[in-house]
C-alpha cells in the first residue's frame, strides 16, 4: 500500500481533458491526526470524468503538500483507498464526481471507525490481529486415491465471499463497533463473518467454525442490519449469503437432538 505525500503525482493530471466541461468544487477534507483534526475548506478544479480520488491527489499536488491519503491501485482493488463521502463509507479511486449531488460541497473524511494515523489514512490493523485469530483452511485426510473430492456447487458457493477486497468499509459501518470502542475485543465483523462462513461451508474444512463465530467472534452480537451489504464495493451478499445462514447453523446446531447425542456435523454440503 502506499501513503501519498508527493505533489508529483502523475494520475492527478490527465492531458487530453476537454477543459469545457471542467468546473470548480468545493471539498472539504479532514486533517489531523491521532491527537485531533478538523475540516479544511479546498476549492478545486474537477474534470469530466473524474473520481474523488484524483481531486485528493489534485488537492495534495496544488494546495495541501503534505496531506496523507492511502491508495494503491486506482482500480478498485487493493481496498486500500477507503474513507468517508458525504459521511458515507466508499472507495475514493471509484466514487465519480459525477455521481455525487451537482453543485454541493463535497465532504471526505477518514473511516470513523478505525484510528486516525494523519488525516485521511487510518489504522486498521484491528482487522489484521482479527484475521489472526481464525484458524486456517484445515482438511480432513485425502481420499484412498489421494485425492480431495467436492461437488463443484460447494466449490461455486464460497467464490463470492473469496471476491472480498479487504477494504474493510464493512467494518466501518457496522454499529456493533463503529460507536462501541469496547465491542472491539469479542466481535470479529462482517469481513470475517463471511470468512468463517464460507469455511464453515467448506466440506473439507475439519474446524468446528460455528462454534468459533458464536463463542470467540461475537456472531451474536450482530443483529442483522444489513449496512454491511450496503458498502460492499464487491456486492458481496454479507448478511443474506454468509451472516444468516452462519447463525441459522448455530441455532440448528444447538436444537438439533442428533447433534446433541451424537456431535454430527450441520455442514451445509450437497457431497
Ligand atoms: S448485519 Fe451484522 S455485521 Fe452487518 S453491519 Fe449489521 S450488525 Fe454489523
Ligand atoms: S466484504 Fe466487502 S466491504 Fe467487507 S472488506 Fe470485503 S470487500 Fe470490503
Ligand atoms: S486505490 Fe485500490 S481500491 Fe482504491
Amino acid at each position: 500500500m502506499t501513503i501519498t505525500e508527493s505533489a508529483n503525482n502523475p494520475k492527478a493530471f490527465q492531458p487530453g481533458v476537454d477543459k469545457s466541461k471542467s468546473y470548480q468544487a468545493k471539498f472539504k477534507v479532514w486533517r489531523g491526526n491521532s491527537e485531533g483534526g478538523e475540516l479544511k475548506d479546498y476549492t478545486v478544479e474537477v474534470n469530466e470524468g473524474e473520481v474523488v480520488l484524483d481531486i485528493i491527489f489534485r488537492i495534495q499536488a496544488e494546495q495541501a503538500n503534505d496531506m496523507s491519503v492511502r491508495w494503491n491501485c486506482k482500480a478498485g482493488k487493493c481496498g486500500s483507498c477507503s474513507a468517508e463521502i458525504n459521511g458515507r463509507p466508499r472507495l475514493m479511486c471509484m466514487t465519480r464526481m459525477s455521481s455525487l449531488p451537482p453543485g454541493e460541497e463535497v465532504v471526505v473524511t477518514p473511516m470513523r471507525t478505525f484510528p486516525v494515523i494523519k488525516d485521511l489514512v487510518t489504522d486498521v490493523s484491528f482487522n489484521y490481529e482479527k484475521a489472526k485469530q481464525i484458524p486456517a483452511f484445515a482438511p480432513k485426510p485425502r481420499e484412498a486415491d489421494g485425492t480431495y473430492r467436492m461437488a463443484q456447487v460447494d466449490v461455486e458457493r464460497g467464490q463470492e465471499f473469496r471476491k472480498c477486497i479487504e477494504c474493510f468499509m464493512c467494518q466501518n459501518v457496522c454499529h456493533v463497533i463503529r460507536d462501541h470502542e469496547e465491542n472491539k475485543p469479542a466481535f470479529a465483523g462482517p469481513r470475517f463473518f463471511i470468512r468463517l462462513s464460507e469455511l464453515d461451508m467448506h466440506p473439507l474444512d475439519t474446524n468446528d467454525r460455528q462454534k468459533l463465530a458464536q463463542e470467540k467472534h461475537g456472531l451474536g452480537m450482530c443483529n442483522i442490519t444489513k449496512c454491511c451489504t450496503e458498502v460492499c464495493p464487491e456486492h458481496i451478499k454479507i448478511t443474506d449469503n454468509g451472516i444468516i445462514p452462519l447463525k441459522e447453523r448455530v441455532v440448528d446446531r444447538k436444537y438439533d437432538p442428533l447433534f446433541k447425542i451424537f456431535g454430527l456435523s450441520n455442514k451445509k454440503t450437497n457431497k
